[in-house]
């Protein structure tokens, strides 16, 4: 096909990933490391909010427990964003809802920044599940934009931008909010208020781009405005072969004239792709990898490294996870998703049992610790080689057209879901389970992997239409 590769990364394709991938993936990563650095900060604006109010001091439990809330409603928000995403993603399309989406980051970034004015935690919990509402819309609009603006052979390395820019945002919210920075007893706020820095910015450059041209030829039927769209992607008049693509997956499309929760179940060729979205998700989140980062402090300070040292060995490990989902962009057209995704699994899955043995036997073989170090840092990196990114796109990439929207929604909100019950109930967990916590998450990359290995089929360098008629030919054999 030798058409594709002369028409490839186009200024203006370029263009459009910036503004939706900068703009949004920036929301979702920043908010959720934001909380991370100014915890204390926060936690004595709590105190003296309650205090001023009841006229009494909150107990220690008290300002813990509003905390919680405060940093994992974001996820509630998520799941519930990610719900509603196949229903904006069909009304509004995609540009429309990534710009409408900006709606709710004004409104959450005023309730956050005016919290601490207001004395207020609860604005600051409310902000919080806004932009969750909004994390979660993006989580699943982004990808599904950028893989259906996206040459073939280019999908995946594009796909693979959403995680990139949380990574890097996550590491951005963590410097942001440094007490050298902006996170003070003063300026905190203003570290909240750092999210309507992306959302101007997409409102200044995504109108620029034009809507995606699956969309507009499959849901609003529009053969010439579609051709003009992707003439503008591909900048070039010579469309046809992939006009023709986007044209067979329109007429499979119209079989299936309206796909319902109901139809994603009983219907095989769709529940196939749906199961194996679904544990690609949960693959990413039960992992383990929050709980690794969670855990590292403690690793660092164990192998005796002082508070400060830690926090730089944080940023650190911020900044390979950075590195690594490049080379992953890089990868992921060469190797394959699904290669990439079992090497991630698989490594992650050895360095749970080496790490666990380190921290079991630590006490009696003292430079143990050290080793541990590595084998955090090696457990970021086989997350960043595949389980990190390829969700994402993976499940935009496994659906036609008729499915794309409510299939996304539906592996999205898993993933916020998933997100939200590891970080409830890792600190509980490690109260019981102490340093054999991380063989839950081997038992989990055992199961993920062998799913991997036997169902997730390669998607490299395959139209959507070859994709689909996979799960097609499945049934009939
Ligand atoms: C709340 O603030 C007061 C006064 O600064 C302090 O004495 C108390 O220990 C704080 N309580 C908590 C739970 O942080």
């Amino acid at each position: 096909m030798p058409y594709i590769r002369s028409t490839g990364l186009t200024g203006h394709l370029s263009f459009a990933i910036a503004a939706a991938a900068l703009g949004s993936a920036f929301q979702h990563g920043y908010n959720t490391g934001v909380v991370n650095a100014p915890r204390d900060v926060i936690m004595k604006f709590i105190n003296a909010t309650y205090t001023e109010r009841f006229n009494e001091e909150p107990g220690e439990q008290t300002v813990t427990i509003i905390f919680s809330i405060m940093v994992s409603i974001f996820c509630i928000g998520g799941m519930v964003g990610a719900l509603g995403t196949a229903y904006v993603a069909e009304t509004f399309g995609r540009k429309g809802s990534l710009l409408l989406n900006n709606i709710l980051v004004f409104i959450a970034a005023g309730l956050m920044v005016f919290s601490k004015m207001a004395k207020s935690y609860e604005m600051l919990i409310i902000g919080r599940f806004f932009i969750g509402l909004n994390s979660g819309l993006n989580a699943g609009l982004v990808p599904m934009y950028l893989i259906e603006v996206s040459p073939t052979y280019l999908r995946g390395a594009v796909g693979t931008i959403y995680q990139l820019v949380i990574t890097i945002t996550i590491l951005i919210s963590q410097i942001v909010g440094l007490p050298q920075v902006l996170g003070t007893e003063e300026h905190w706020p203003y570290v909240f208020g750092m999210t309507l820095i992306p959302a101007i910015f997409m409102l200044a450059t995504m109108p620029l781009c034009p809507e995606s041209p699956r969309y507009i030829l499959i849901f609003q039927g529009k053969e010439l405005a579609a051709q003009k769209a992707l003439t503008w992607f591909r900048g070039t008049i010579e469309v046809h072969d992939e006009m023709d693509e986007m044209r067979s997956e329109y007429e499979a499309t119209k079989l299936v004239p309206k796909v319902t929760l109901h139809e994603m179940w009983t219907n095989p060729v769709l529940r196939t792709p749906l199961i194996i979205s679904v544990v690609v998700m949960l693959s990413q989140q039960l992992s383990g990898i929050n709980a690794a980062i969670f855990f590292s402090t403690k690793i660092f300070e164990s192998a005796g490294l002082n508070k400060e040292t830690a926090l730089y060995a944080t940023l650190g490990m911020g900044s390979i996870n950075i590195l690594m989902t490049i080379v992953s962009l890089v990868l992921v057209e060469k190797a394959g998703r699904r290669t990439l995704h079992l090497v991630g699994l698989g490594g992650m899955g050895i360095i749970t049992v080496l790490l666990t043995l380190c921290m079991a036997l630590k006490t009696l073989v003292p430079w143990l610790s050290y080793l541990s170090i590595i084998w955090v840092i090696g457990f970021v990196v086989m997350f960043a080689t595949g389980p990190g990114s390829i969700p994402w796109f993976l499940v935009t990439e496994l659906f036609g057209q008729g499915a794309r929207a409510i299939a996304t929604s539906i592996a999205v909100a898993v993933n916020w879901s998933a997100n939200f019950v590891v970080g409830l109930s890792f600190l509980p967990l490690t109260t019981v389970m102490g340093d054999y916590t991380f063989l839950i998450f081997t038992v989990f990359l055992a199961i993920f992997w062998i799913f991997t290995y036997k169902r997730v089929p390669e998607t490299k360098n395959k139209t959507i239409e070859e994709i689909t008629s996979i799960f097609r030919q499945q049934i009939y054999q």
